[in-house]
């Protein structure tokens, strides 16, 4: 892939992504400032990722926010494919969807979906993907979603309550409309193929489990949109709200280009990674920076390319702190090994501390999982 082009699937995000160009391409709609002005009214305050256009693009939020303001509530939905260790790209949406739980007071479904992982990689095991699913958990837990509105649901154990509906849905999707909307081949096996409809499935749960019509609200990157878009097509034909989103951009991995991904453990921080690993990470990242300390200060530095600048901007440095960091990289006053202590400092001991919660959440799986 070469010049401006990207892709991004469910399975794969490659290139430099163009956010303005995925709205129009995905048909979504950019959060308006009137948007985050409503938002604002009930919550009281704008999450950072929020006012930093972290979650910068939309489906009938504003719809949700009507229904609520009349007192109909919404629940929240979102997902995790066991595929490996949790990375911090993963925690951002996660810690979105508890503070839009906080704020609004609903009931969250977290969905893990075993069966297609199993089904994507031709390396794992159905028991290597349970591993993760088990240990996943523990991180979704560590999160700290409220236990009393938040049931996990494991596709392959708790498959009896979303069977029927995702019968209902996969019936009305053509082979063709998924082949055109994940890129399916000749070559995919036929598990994948039907996949789509568990992923959709938990989008109509909150109406059988409220019984009455009761929308959801899904929070995640938008890699996940294909999956909602052949859902909201089908959504009022089969009797259901469609689901509405709020999408985030991509926590760059600490490579050259690309999303924070699993699959390339060396550009990825997980929540189970040691400090010294931590330390080595970010070391070794990439930068925006010049090939030499003199060019850096007469030149100045591109931290719109760099993932070290664009970590700590989401997790760590204040919005102030982040735009001086802006001013300061651009003008050569900053180097770029200044950056990488700044964030080898902030991310170790999060972790750290993460992993404390880690070790918590084994005492409360139980209240998570779905009954
Ligand atoms: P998965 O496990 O690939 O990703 C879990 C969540 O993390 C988001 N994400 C990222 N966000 C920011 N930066 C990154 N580098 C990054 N990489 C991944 C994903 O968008 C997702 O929100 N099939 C899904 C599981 C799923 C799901 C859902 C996700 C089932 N139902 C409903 C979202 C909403 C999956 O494999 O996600």
């Amino acid at each position: 892939m070469s010049g401006n082009e990207f892709t991004v699937t469910p399975w794969s995000v490659e290139g430099d992504i163009d956010y303005d160009k995925l709205v129009q391409k995905f048909g979504t709609e950019k959060i308006s400032p009137e948007l985050l002005d409503r938002i604002k009214k009930i919550t009281g305050e704008l999450h950072p990722m929020l006012k930093l256009e972290y979650f910068f693009s939309h489906r009938d939020m504003d719809k949700i926010l009507s229904e609520y303001e009349k007192g109909n509530k919404f629940y929240l939905y979102t997902g995790r494919g066991p595929s490996g260790s949790v990375h911090m790209g993963h925690l951002l949406p996660w810690v979105f969807t508890k503070y839009l739980q906080e704020k609004f007071g609903v009931n969250l479904i977290f969905q893990i979906t075993d069966d297609e992982k199993f089904l994507y990689s031709d390396e794992k095991s159905f028991d290597d993907v349970s591993r993760y699913t088990n240990e996943n958990i523990l991180d979704i837990i560590a999160v700290g979603f409220d236990p009393k509105k938040t049931k996990i649901l494991i596709d392959s154990k708790d498959i009896k309550q979303i069977y029927p509906i995702s019968l209902e849905i996969a019936k009305r999707i053509t082979y063709s409309t998924v082949k055109a909307v994940f890129g399916f081949q000749n070559s995919t096996n036929i598990g994948m193929i039907g996949f789509p409809p568990i992923q959709a499935a938990p989008c109509f749960l909150p109406s059988i489990i409220e019984g009455k019509p009761t929308p959801v609200l899904i929070p995640a990157a938008i890699d996940q949109d294909p999956y909602w878009r052949v859902t909201r097509d089908i959504a009022e034909k089969i009797g259901y709200p469609k689901p509405a989103q709020i999408h985030s951009k991509f926590l760059p991995g600490l490579g050259i280009r690309g999303k924070m991904s699993s699959s390339i453990p060396e550009t990825a921080i997980f929540t189970t990674d040691d400090e010294e690993m931590v330390d080595k990470k970010i070391s070794n990242s990439f930068t925006g920076g010049q090939p030499t300390v003199e060019m850096q200060r007469k030149l100045g530095a591109n931290f719109n390319i760099c993932p070290v600048f664009w970590y700590l901007r989401y997790f760590f440095d204040s919005e102030k702190d982040s735009n001086e960091r802006a001013r300061k990289c651009k003008s050569g006053e900053l180097l770029c090994g200044e950056c990488k202590a700044d964030l080898q400092n902030a991310a170790k001991p999060f972790i750290v501390d993460f992993k404390k919660k880690r070790e918590k959440a084994k005492d409360k799986v139980d209240k998570f999982l779905f009954k």
